[in-house]
């Protein structure tokens, strides 16, 4: 006798859909699982078997093998245990109701309770995708897949109550679709508290304009982390496709709120500067992924950027680059999504003073130098954005009066992203600092005079061709927010500005 149930795989961020195949045939009773599992896999027998027997089930006396198909594609995880209790209640009679149009993903307890796994969300996004009409998951996994509409998500406590249910004994309702609540942003901080700074402030609405990575530099306490902080409040909103993105990281690190299923405000990630290596971009012996893909589509915020760990820091070239960060495991190669924004502050030497108006710099030149290069060419090269944060004058800090308040920066934030919505439609661009190469020359136009004082800023600055893309998507940014189509002089020369810091502090 044969049966067929769906049931996911995840490799990475990615669902893959696998067939669990059982065969019962005559014979000494026997129980096996090929198709390259993992020992979760494997284990999975011991479980389903005592979750039968728990749940008063009897298990069938002969000769059973189960295939998890596709046979040549690893599965990791106790994910399909509840495919294959679902085949044996199947074949032996208990579950007479059609199963095809149905998706079964979970673990069982050798209790027979269904126990939640990670990854629910992008496995029910690819069964709703291949027209799978319903899916049964753990029921503490039921508020997780219920951002996804068009799929009946069936939340199972036990083996029993599933049985119950296609027995018609207890039918379980399907879970009720979440409804998207309202973004919670900032945690009560604003911009309206941060007195001062305006270039300051104005290049942090140019990053959060256009996606920008933005690095900030000054002396202690010039409100380098205050202000980094208050970026969440003027970055634009999340689309729903942007949201169901990011909510699938959140589902496969199994870090989703019950209350909150859904992700509707973008990701600000902080992670101390003793971080290691595989917390930062994913991996471990179970991968997850990392500090930088759960700051997908938001921000990665590296506070004292000198004191993370040269090599850590080296690590996150690339994924800057490509938008997506692949860990290689004996279980094969999990890629992980991270379009970020990395915003960065630091001190400009080990005792934070130098290029101070009010104090004394007193390093010797050597400690600076060895201070200022654990931050590599090529890394700060990555920098679209590089500022100066200069102490405020006593008369600002002691005015009492407010400042632009944040939800008036977020607003021209925003109409430079309608801009760029219009602009990007129909391409998987979307935002300025993520215009491809091919693309630079059509969308970053200048002006002549535009054109001409490039020319003589780039000769000047001795800028690297990394550079010159970089700063003319910022120009670009920079021109959106005036809604100027071309790019202009007074543009080029803003987003110049943004680039002159390695010559003050990282050349001789
Ligand atoms: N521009 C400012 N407006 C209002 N308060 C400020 C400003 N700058 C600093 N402060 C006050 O100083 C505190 C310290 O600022 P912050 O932590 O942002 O400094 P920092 O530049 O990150 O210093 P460090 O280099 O030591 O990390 C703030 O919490 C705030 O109370
Ligand atoms: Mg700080």
């Amino acid at each position: 006798m044969f049966k067929k149930v769906n049931s996911c795989g995840l490799m990475g961020i990615n669902a893959f859909h696998v067939e669990t195949e059982m065969e019962i045939s005559k014979g000494l009773p026997d129980f096996t699982i090929i198709g390259l599992g993992d020992a979760a896999v494997r284990e999975s027998r011991d479980r389903v078997k005592s979750a039968m027997r728990s749940s008063g089930l009897r298990f069938p006396e002969a000769k059973v093998t189960v295939n998890l198909a596709p046979a040549d594609v690893k599965k990791s995880g106790s994910l399909t245990d509840l495919s294959i209790i679902a085949a044996l209640l199947a074949i032996t009679g208990e579950i007479t109701a059609d199963l095809s149009d149905s998706v079964f993903i979970g673990e069982v307890s050798l209790g027979g309770d269904i126990k939640s796994v990670s990854g629910v969300l992008p496995m029910t996004i690819l069964s709703k995708r291949e027209g799978y009409k319903n899916i049964y998951v753990s029921d503490e996994n039921a508020f997780e897949a219920s951002v996804v509409d068009g799929i009946n998500i069936y939340g199972v406590k036990t083996v029993r109550d599933m049985l119950d249910h296609f027995k018609g004994i207890a039918p379980i309702k399907p879970h009720e679709k979440y409804v998207n609540s309202s973004e919670n942003i900032g945690n009560g901080l604003d911009f309206e508290d941060v007195k001062g700074h305006s270039v300051v402030k104005k290049a942090l609405e140019f990053a959060a304009a256009g996606g920008h990575n933005l690095l900030m530099l000054g002396p202690p306490g010039s409100g380098k982390s205050m202000l980094a902080k208050r970026m969440p409040t003027i970055l634009p909103p999340l689309t729903f496709d942007e949201s169901i993105d990011i909510t699938g990281v959140y589902s496969v690190a199994g870090l989703i709120d019950r209350a909150h299923p859904l992700i509707t405000s973008r990701p600000f990630r902080s992670p101390h500067h003793n971080i290691s290596l595989p917390a930062l971009t994913g991996g471990g012996s179970v991968p997850k992924p990392g500090e930088i893909s759960l700051a997908h589509r938001g921000v990665l915020f590296l506070d004292e950027l000198p004191e993370f760990n040269r090599s850590t820091l080296e690590a996150l070239r690339q994924p800057l680059e490509d938008h997506e960060i692949t860990v290689s495991r004996t279980g094969g190669k999990f890629t992980y999504p991270c379009t970020i924004m990395l915003v960065a502050a630091m001190n400009p030497c080990p005792c934070g003073y130098f290029g101070s108006t009010k104090k004394q710099c007193s390093c010797t030149d050597t400690k600076k130098k060895q201070y200022i290069s654990k931050i590599s060419g090529p890394l700060l090269d990555r920098f679209d954005i590089q500022v100066e944060v200069a102490e405020v004058d006593y008369e600002k800090l002691a005015s009492g009066r407010k400042e632009e308040p944040s939800e008036a920066i977020r607003e021209r934030v925003c109409r430079a992203r309608e801009i760029q919505n219009e602009r990007y439609k129909n391409t998987s661009i979307s935002c300025n600092a993520e215009i491809t190469d091919n693309l630079i020359d059509e969308i970053c136009v200048m002006t002549p005079e535009a054109k001409e004082q490039f020319g003589s800023a780039f000769e000047a600055l001795g800028l690297s061709g990394r550079a010159f893309s970089r700063v003319l998507k910022v120009a670009r940014t920079i021109a959106d927010t005036e809604n100027s189509k071309l790019i202009e002089k007074k543009h080029i020369n803003r987003a110049v500005n943004f680039r002159t810091l390695d010559r003050k502090y990282w050349s001789n």
